[in-house]
């Protein structure tokens, strides 16, 4: 029997403050209809001026913690993944191990943007497989408000972003009973970078800011949204076909499709493409806008603690983001 890797515990949590699209309309050139038509987002949540993505992994880490009824101290690991972090360095990982207590144990920070929790869930998994740590502790966590224009050079983006940070905590599985993760095949095609991304602040020119990228707002999130969507529905049914076949499963046999939360539109595509009911499709962004590494997380958190997943369902992730990377993940809960 080969050892896998279960999620025993979940949890997330959100910034208190809700952000409606007419509350939007009020500060910027957007419409309620165009937002909900384009996106399916009605509300999102954003932080208070000092408030980063360690405060908000923080908090969902507690969940996860008690949902998964262990302690803090059993905790030997953590993968924190986020593209807004608190500071340009040290990453959130050693922070949220600071806020807990932990002193000491290895923290390890994912770069992978929208995909970064399936890249985390990955590592995870072959860290537990390996038998290298017991309890690994993964957060996603993303405080994207600080750093959206709402001018009409940004207001693509700015009304799709929000904060938010979910978190699992992953151990192996040591009954014989097929539980656990069973694939997570990644993927990246750097040829894409530029389609979405934050260019600065960057290590590639001097100086390091100047008044040409401020005045060019080069440190913005800048996205090309119709080259994103396209490669969004064409990549993430791939990588869940990919995950189904390495296993020998088709979409007949999954229970919950949990697609990473970028866009109503999106979702709807990307499960009409693999043919699943929509009612087997998780699907949460009216509320939450796209909070990228976080939106997984949050989805699976809300779906567990509703008693929608149930022992024994096929669960499947999926996710599409910057770099370009992309991912799935298949798991038997
Ligand atoms: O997490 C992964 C990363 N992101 C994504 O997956 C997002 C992928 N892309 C998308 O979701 C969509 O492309 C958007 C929601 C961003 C945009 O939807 P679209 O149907 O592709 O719209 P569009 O880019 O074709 O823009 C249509 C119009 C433009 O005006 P013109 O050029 O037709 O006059 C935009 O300027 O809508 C305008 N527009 C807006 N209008 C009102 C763009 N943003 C807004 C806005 N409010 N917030």
């Amino acid at each position: 029997m080969s050892v896998k890797t279960i999620i025993t515990g979940t949890g997330h949590f959100v910034p208190p403050q809700v952000v409606t699209n007419f509350d939007l309309e009020k500060i910027m050139n957007t419409s309620d209809e165009w937002i909900r038509q384009r996106s399916g987002i009605v509300e999102r949540h954003h932080t208070e001026s000092g408030v980063g993505s360690s405060d908000l992994a923080y908090e969902a880490a507690l969940k996860a913690i008690e949902n998964a009824k262990i302690e803090k101290s059993d905790i030997d690991f953590i993968i924190a993944a986020t593209l807004s972090p608190d500071y340009y360095f040290p990453g959130i990982g050693v922070l949220v191990q600071a806020k807990l207590g932990l002193a000491d144990i290895g923290a390890l920070d994912v770069r992978n943007q929208c995909t970064g929790f399936i890249y985390a869930l990955s590592v995870a998994d072959h860290y537990i497989r390996a038998q290298t740590y017991k309890k690994i502790l993964i957060v996603a966590a993303e405080v994207q408000s600080p750093n959206l224009d709402y001018s009409d050079d940004g207001r693509d983006i700015a009304v799709l972003f929000g904060d938010g940070a979910g978190s699992v905590i992953v151990e192996a599985n040591d009954n014989d009973d097929d539980r656990g993760i069973l694939s997570t095949p990644l993927f990246s095609d750097g040829r894409h970078a530029s389609e979405l991304w934050m260019e600065k602040p960057g290590c590639k020119e001097k100086p390091f800011l100047s008044k040409e990228v401020l005045e060019g707002k080069r440190y913005r999130a800048k996205m090309d949204g119709r080259r994103v969507f396209i490669n969004a529905v064409e990549k993430m049914p791939e990588a869940v076909k990919i995950a189904l076949n390495q296993n020998g499963l088709t979409i007949e046999d999954v229970d919950y499709l949990i697609p990473h939360q970028a866009n109503e539109r999106i979702s709807l595509m990307v499960a009409k493409n693999l043919k699943i009911p929509i009612e087997k499709v998780i699907r949460n962004i009216d509320r939450f806008g796209n909070t990228t590494a976080a939106s997984i997380p949050i989805a699976l958190d809300e779906a567990r603690s509703e008693g929608k997943i149930k022992e024994g369902n096929i669960v499947v992730l999926t996710a599409f983001g910057s770099g370009y990377t992309w991912g799935s993940a298949v798991i038997r809960f």
